[in-house]
């Protein structure tokens, strides 16, 4: 089976999905969306207000940051892929707990085995905690390592894998706009 078939499957399992409670309170699950043999892979956190309404990944004020990140490196969506760690929206956006990450992770694992992105990039502190745990990278704060690359080896071969600060942070503190440009720029000496 092709690639485009098997995230089809995936896109149609989480749209089946009773693994958690989250289930009961969305509107529409968020698989995610992108390149199918993008060389990016952005793993967020969870759908939004917005993107429950409309079920496509970063579509609400976080995903507008985002998009002129990509911008500005010279990047479009269609270039990369973006995921999210929970399919389903927190009520409230609460954080994920740990049954739900433990319940919905295996569909990321699923996208990241299809797509095979060469560099991984976290955004937020729930991405980075589980991309990291999943490479045997140790536990580190953001704030001290964003816009690093960690290389790793996998047995889809080698990886990048660079922490980025959550674009949703720039939407209510203006000065984080800066490194997160910083930090986008990491991304392209990657590529
Ligand atoms: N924040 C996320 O982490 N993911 C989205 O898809 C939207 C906002
Ligand atoms: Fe299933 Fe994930 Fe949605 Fe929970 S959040 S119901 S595990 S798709």
């Amino acid at each position: 089976m092709g690639r485009k078939a098997e995230l089809a499957r995936v896109a149609e399992r989480v749209l089946n999905c009773t693994r958690c409670e989250l289930w009961r309170t969305r509107t529409n699950p968020v698989v995610g969306e992108g390149s199918l043999f993008a060389r990016i892979m952005f793993v967020g956190e969870a759908p939004g207000y917005s993107e429950d309404q409309q079920g496509r990944p970063f579509v609400g004020k976080a995903g507008k940051v985002l998009d002129e990140l990509l911008d500005s490196i010279g990047l479009t969506r269609g270039d990369v892929y973006i995921a999210n760690i929970l399919k389903c929206r927190p009520p409230q956006n609460r954080n994920p707990q740990p049954e739900e990450i433990r319940a919905c992770t295996p569909y990321l694992d699923a996208q990241l085995e299809l797509v095979n992105p060469a560099i991984i990039a976290t955004l937020g502190n729930f991405s980075l905690a589980y991309i990291f745990d999943k490479f045997g990278l140790p536990k580190e704060r953001i704030g001290k390592i964003h816009g690093t690359v960690f290389t790793v080896n996998t047995i889809a071969g080698v990886k990048r894998i660079v922490p980025l600060y959550h674009p949703a942070v720039a939407t209510y503190n203006a000065g984080m706009r800066a490194p997160l440009k910083t930090d986008f720029m990491v991304l392209t000496t990657c590529l």
